[in-house]
C-alpha cells in the first residue's frame, strides 16, 4: 500500500494504474468505511482511499479541531483491506491559495442539514470536486449515512458532467443499530446507550408511512416530542421524497425519514428509507 501526500505524487502513481476506485474518507477509519472498500475493490484494479479532514466543510464553531485524526490506525486498517493506495494531503495541498472558486449545490445546500449547518455542502462537493480531479477515478462510494450529501453529490456529477459513476452504500449499523459515525466516539457511556433511540425512532415512523399513515406533519412531531422527552435536541425529524429530498406529495412511493439531533454534545444523523 502506497501512502502519498501530494499531489504530483499521487499522479504520477495512478498514471500507472488509471483504472482506480475511489474511497473519499475524513479518516478515523470504522466498519462502515471498510464496507465502502469492500464494495469499491471488487471494481477496478487500484483502489484509491483519501484521508483529509476538509475544513471548509466545518462551520466555525464546529469539531474541526477536535475531529478525531488516526493516521496511524487507519493505516494498519486501510493495508488489512487491501487498498492500494492512500492519498493523505495536508491543507496546503488541497488549498495551496484561498479557495475563492466553489461549487454551490444550488437549493439542496439550504435544507435540513444545509440550513443548521451553513456553508457545509458547498465545502463537500467542493473538495469532492477536487479530489475527483487529483484522483480521476471512473467510479467513486459513498455512505447513504449522509443522505443529503448522497444526493448533493449525485447532482453535482450528473450536471457537470463528470465521468464518474457514483455508488451509495447501504449504512452500516452496531448491533443495537446505532449508525457507525466517527463522531460516536464523542459519546458517553450513558449516551452511547441512548444513542440507538434515534434509528429507533425513525424506524417507527418508517413503520408508520409503511401501513398508511399520511399525516406526515404529525408524524415528524410525534417523534421530535419522543427524543426531546429522552433528553435530545433535535434540529429536524423530516419526512422527504427520496428523490430531491423536497416534502412529498399524495401517492409518494420513495419517501426518507431523515433526523438530526444532539445527544449532549454530539450531533448525529442518519436516516431510514421507506419504498411503499
Ligand atoms: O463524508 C465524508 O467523510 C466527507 O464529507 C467527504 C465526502 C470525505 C468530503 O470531505
Amino acid at each position: 500500500m502506497d501512502v502519498i501526500h501530494s499531489v504530483s505524487a499521487l499522479r504520477e502513481r495512478l498514471q500507472r494504474e488509471p483504472n482506480n476506485v475511489f474511497v473519499p474518507t475524513m479518516g478515523n477509519l470504522h466498519a462502515g468505511h471498510i464496507q465502502l472498500i469492500n464494495i469499491a475493490k471488487p471494481r477496478a484494479a487500484c483502489t484509491v482511499v483519501s484521508i483529509f479532514v476538509n475544513r471548509l466543510q466545518f462551520g466555525p464553531k464546529e469539531d474541526f479541531d477536535k475531529y478525531p485524526r488516526t493516521l496511524e490506525k487507519d493505516c494498519t486498517k486501510l493495508r488489512e483491506a487491501g487498498v492500494d493506495v492512500v492519498f493523505v494531503p495536508d491543507e496546503s495541498e488541497i488549498y495551496p491559495e484561498p479557495q475563492t472558486y466553489v461549487i454551490e449545490p444550488s437549493d439542496l445546500q439550504h435544507i435540513l442539514d444545509g440550513a443548521v449547518r451553513p456553508g457545509h455542502f458547498r465545502g463537500v462537493a467542493t473538495v469532492v470536486l477536487k479530489l475527483f480531479n487529483m484522483v480521476s477515478p471512473h467510479s467513486a462510494i459513498f455512505g447513504k449515512k449522509d443522505y443529503q450529501q448522497c444526493l448533493v453529490l449525485t447532482n453535482m456529477v450528473r450536471q457537470l458532467a463528470l465521468p464518474i459513476e457514483l455508488i451509495l452504500a447501504e449504512t452500516v449499523r452496531a448491533e443495537d443499530g446505532l449508525a457507525l459515525s466517527s463522531r460516536n466516539r464523542y459519546l458517553s457511556p450513558d449516551e452511547r446507550r441512548e444513542a440507538p433511540h434515534l434509528y429507533g425512532i425513525l424506524c417507527k415512523a418508517r413503520d408508520q408511512l409503511a401501513t398508511g399513515a399520511r399525516d406526515y406533519q404529525r408524524i415528524e412531531l410525534d417523534v421530535m416530542a419522543e427524543l426531546a422527552h429522552r433528553g435530545w435536541k433535535p434540529d429536524y425529524i423530516s419526512i422527504r421524497r427520496q428523490s430531491d429530498l423536497r416534502p412529498p406529495v399524495n401517492g409518494e412511493t420513495a419517501m426518507v425519514v431523515l433526523a438530526a439531533a444532539r445527544l449532549g454534545g454530539t450531533r448525529l444523523i442518519d436516516n431510514v428509507e421507506v419504498n411503499i
